[in-house]
């Protein structure tokens, strides 16, 4: 939904305690558009703001913010370091304010102006987002993932947001809050390359209600509140099977910042369908962290407990997938950062301030909530609708290979590079460009449709053989 004013004057009103609880916290809006989130606590126990979709998406392509054109004039290869706290950078303009955090990232409040969108029908489903900041379950967390010290397994939340160049994309796609999704755009993209434009950024932050007690890092953290499963928050109760999902107990929690995730269109990543992709942890504790927290020239200023977003650490940055090393390590159970120096495509942060990582297949990059197996573009390259192929080869049965050896073909096949536009099941399925929320909405959407109109689709048809729905993650078999 989009809103003509912010939000701000009305929380401010609210937090003197002056104003009568109102059932809006925000100005009229002017359209209804697309549903904000699926789960909420009750109105009667809270007055607060709640998630709005920032949907007023760009009918045409924006030119590109000056703090864009200097990301694609830094050299990923490189100087990746430079690169990824460039980014840092522009994510956090206009989005941070300085006050309360639950006030930061409110994206129709940017303080420059500068657009940054959400993606449509995340509401929809037991992952759906949730009302206080948009945030949806992700992957699960295994025990010790994080840390040695991790006892519990717990799931991340998470929320995910587009630039201008990345909104024209969404509103291409989403071009009517009362129909189905448009894959024309996508499906002509696929010959002439760039579904996102150059210059499209995508940030993403995930949360954890897990704490320092599990996992040291996580010290002096940044907190948003959210509506999440009482099953994710420690002491963790088993949590239901599949529908009964949906009604399971949900509480307000107080939430840790654990990682934020980027993602660059940048068309010299040639390997990679011209994109490049970065990862963060969230470092509260170590002193070395604060070489990073004064870095950039929008940390450098940020005054109060917003500060504490520039705790957020590079762990590396990736601009294809190494597709001809297909020697095996897998590290569950990270006790430190195993750096792997015959990665062409990969740069890992080498700083030792740096929590033990596990990172992905073989040290390609992953970040600490992702899965040790995959990477972060094995996964996202199988974002594609239908989804044929699962995000992770061994949900689709291919064995997982043992340290030290070498893996299959078959596994290889989820650490090929791509061309821009080529869908991971060519000739079988329209390629997402990578992005995942887009691949989940419009699979969200016709799973709703189905359901509501009691038919399948030919679009769904072959992602249904078996293959597991689009998600974060999935917890490793034993072996
Ligand atoms: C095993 C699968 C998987 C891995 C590994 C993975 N992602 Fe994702 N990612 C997803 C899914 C699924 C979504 C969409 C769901 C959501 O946001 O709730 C997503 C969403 C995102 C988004 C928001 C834009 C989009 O595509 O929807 C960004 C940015 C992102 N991931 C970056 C990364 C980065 C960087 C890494 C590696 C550090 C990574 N991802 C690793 C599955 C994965």
């Amino acid at each position: 939904m989009s809103i003509r004013h912010p939000w701000r004057v009305s929380a401010l009103i609210m937090a003197v305690g002056a104003a009568p609880a109102v059932a809006q916290n925000f100005e009229y809006e002017s359209n209804v558009g697309f549903p904000d989130f699926g789960f909420m606590v009750s109105p009667s126990d809270y007055k607060g703001p709640v998630f709005a979709l920032a949907d007023s998406f760009p009918e045409t392509i924006p030119p590109l913010d000056p703090q864009v054109e200097q990301i694609l004039s830094i050299d990923f290869e490189t100087d990746p370091m430079a690169y990824v706290m460039a980014v840092r950078d522009y994510v956090f303009t206009g989005n941070i304010h300085g006050g309360d955090v639950a006030d930061d990232f409110i994206l129709q409040n940017n303080a420059e102006g500068i657009g940054w969108y959400h993606m449509p029908w995340q509401h929809w489903g037991t992952t759906g987002r949730e009302g206080y900041h948009g945030l949806t379950r992700e992957g699960p967390l295994a025990a010790q993932v994080l840390a040695p010290e991790q006892r519990n397994s717990s799931y991340a939340y998470a929320v995910g947001f587009y630039n201008g160049p990345g909104g024209f994309t969404i509103g291409q796609v989403w071009n009517d809050p009362y129909g189905g999704p448009d894959l024309t755009h996508m499906i002509d993209a696929m010959e002439t390359g760039f579904a996102f434009p150059e210059g499209t950024v995508v940030g993403k932050f995930l949360f954890t209600s897990l704490g320092a007690d599990q996992v040291p890092w996580l010290d002096n953290p940044l907190q948003w509140n959210a509506y999440v499963y009482a099953c994710d928050v420690y002491p963790a109760l088993a949590c239901p099977d599949g529908d009964a999902m949906q009604s399971a107990p949900r509480v307000t929690q107080a939430m840790n910042l654990l990682q934020m995730d980027i993602m660059v269109k940048d068309s010299r990543a040639e390997e990679a369908a011209g994109w490049v992709f970065g990862t963060f942890a969230y470092n509260g504790g170590a002193a070395g962290a604060t070489e990073y927290a004064d870095y950039g020239a929008f940390c450098a200023d940020i005054p109060g407990e917003g500060k504490n977003w520039c705790n957020l650490m590079p762990v590396g940055v990736m601009w294809g997938n190494d597709p001809d090393n297909a020697d095996t390590f897998i590290n569950s159970t990270p006790t430190e950062t195993v750096i792997n120096t015959d990665l062409q495509q990969t740069w890992i942060n080498p700083d030792e301030a740096l929590p033990a990582m596990h990172l992905g297949f073989n040290s390609r990059l992953n970040g600490p909530a992702d899965n040790p197996t995959s990477s972060c573009m094995s996964c996202h390259a199988t974002g594609q609708v239908p989804s044929v192929s699962a995000i992770m080869p061994w949900l689709d049965g291919v064995a997982i290979p043992a340290n030290g050896t070498q893996a299959s073909e078959a596994w290889m096949r989820w650490f090929r590079n791509f061309e821009d536009g080529e869908a991971f099941d060519e000739g079988l399925a329209i390629s997402m460009d990578f992005s995942m929320q887009m691949t989940k909405g419009i699979e969200n959407y016709i799973e709703y449709r189905g359901q509501d109109e009691a038919g399948r689709f030919a679009l769904e048809y072959w992602g249904s053989d078996g293959g597991a729905p689009i998600s974060r993650g999935a917890t490793i078999p034993t072996q």
